[in-house]
């Protein structure tokens, strides 16, 4: 496309979130921490066509990878022109003995018109196996990626809100420097927010992370960038460059904004739930999440761990987003606590916090421990101002980007650590044991009330 018509697109799409951006775009907050921390930094400049003068319309771009069942990947890639949507693998560089043939798709969106955005399913894989991989047969790209382990120990990152600044680069930085299996992020991508060239570049800046190692997303509000009149529909490019596995795994659902998966041979379920789509009782999301807690529960050997993403926190001591997740709490406490999830990770608050377990308000040893985790570094800054006094039942807070590792070690320990950007450094600023509530026999015989 010609960069006068993609000036022209921008500005109108400009011109009408402008217009809508105070009912839709939550605003920047000031940061008056007592704390002294860095400022915001600058979103960075990154080319939303051609990686470099070598590519062509047919070289794969924007490369990210998702688990589907115990033993298979998907790999979603963008070509700016046709090309087919094959994926070539094997377990030595350069050589590509097996195939999958997947599907293309495009969207559009007010005057965008997105590339081509193929997916293709690859397995099954060996676990903690590298494979090599290459797309749409282009052999001037080759990737990597390592499979999950099959059993415990197993390492996950955390982190909500990444946006593509500055400090979005450092997060990444941190992440990349450690060894992990798969990264979990509980909403809010690219902060695009309707100006459709800026997926193309947050597909660029995480693709060095996420064509190595799975990432599984759930929604935030930046992804819902519906327009009245123009674009009613919500989650069109989320749901077109971001397909999760929401129809395979345990308990199928029928819509890629909410959905579960097991890891570690079953060790490990992840519930991915999705804070702007219905989850009032009776909604299809809460009726698929009963279901999901049930069959786990019934499974003959139930997982020693349960985690669950959300966006808005349910528990939040930040002066920002206050109540924002009480409506969805409200509806879905009481199932998470009835089956012992053991921890409730959430973005949208631009902090870092952790909760003791809590269940309706008040600290219970059989409840879910809460963290919010939206630090991972948009451009909106972050959110430095806490309610005082802090509240009993949070046990951590600090307004300061970063990223969360969970280290699940074996069925009954896992480590969580909040690791704080420090200029530019990863600093372990909070960590904590936690126990499994499976494990713990005075939290059998559901729910306590
Ligand atoms: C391609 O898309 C169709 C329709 O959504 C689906 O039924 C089919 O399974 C997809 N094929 C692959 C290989 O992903
Ligand atoms: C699980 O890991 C914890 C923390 O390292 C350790 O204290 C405990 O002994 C381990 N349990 C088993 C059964 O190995």
């Amino acid at each position: 496309m010609a960069t006068r018509g993609v000036m022209a697109q921008l500005a109108l799409i400009l011109a009408v979130a402008a217009a809508l951006s105070s009912s839709v775009v939550p605003a920047c907050l000031a940061v008056t921490s007592p704390y002294v921390r860095p400022p915001p930094r600058a979103t960075l400049s990154l080319h939303h066509r051609r990686l470099d003068d070598d590519d062509d319309d047919q070289t794969p771009q924007q490369v990210h990878i998702s688990m589907v069942g115990p033993d298979k990947m998907r790999v979603t890639w963008i070509t700016d022109d046709d090309a087919p949507a094959i994926v070539e693998y094997g377990t030595t560089s350069g050589q590509y003995p097996l195939s999958a043939t997947g599907n293309t798709t495009t969207y559009s969106y007010v005057l965008y018109k997105s590339g081509n955005i193929h997916d293709a399913v690859i397995g099954p894989l060996q676990p903690s196996t590298t494979y090599y991989y290459r797309c749409s047969s282009s052999s001037a790209r080759e990737f990597s990626f390592r499979t999950p382990p099959a059993t415990l120990p197993f390492k996950f990152i955390i982190v909500g809100d990444l946006g593509q600044t500055g400090w979005t680069d450092s997060t990444l930085k941190h992440v990349a420097a450690s060894d992990y299996d798969m990264l979990l992020l509980p909403g809010d991508l690219s902060y695009a927010d309707f100006i459709q060239p800026r997926w193309d570049t947050y597909g660029r800046l995480v693709e060095p992370l996420a064509s190595t190692r799975p990432w599984m997303v759930t929604q935030g509000n930046h992804e819902i960038e519906k327009l009245p009149v123009v674009e009613p529909t919500p989650f069109v490019a989320y749901n077109a460059r971001w397909r999760m596995p929401y129809d395979a795994g345990a308990t199928p659902s029928s819509d890629n904004l909410y959905y579960s998966f097991d890891v570690a041979g079953g060790a490990v379920h992840v519930i991915m739930l999705g804070s702007y789509t219905d989850f009032a009782a009776g909604s299809p999301q809460h009726e698929w999440l009963r279901r999901d807690l049930a069959a786990v529960a019934g499974r003959s050997t139930p997982p020693a761990f349960v985690v669950a993403l959300v966006h808005a926190p349910w528990y939040n001591s930040n002066e920002a987003h206050q109540g924002e997740g009480d409506a969805m709490r409200a509806a879905m406490e009481e199932l998470l606590y009835g089956a012992r999830v053991d921890a409730v990770f959430a973005g949208h608050v631009h902090a870092y916090e952790r909760f003791q377990r809590v269940y309706a308000g008040e600290v219970d040893p059989c409840a879910p421990v809460y963290v919010t985790i939206g630090d991972g570094g948009n451009r909106e800054g972050l959110a430095g101002k806490f309610v005082e006094p802090q509240p009993a039942i949070s046990a951590f807070r600090e307004a300061s980007f970063g990223h969360g590792r969970l280290e699940v070690v074996n069925a009954t320990h896992a480590l969580w650590a909040w690791h704080r950007n420090d200029d530019d450094e990863p600093v372990v600023a909070d960590q904590v044991w936690i126990t499994s509530l499976r494990a713990n026999p005075a939290c059998h015989g559901g729910n306590r009330k």
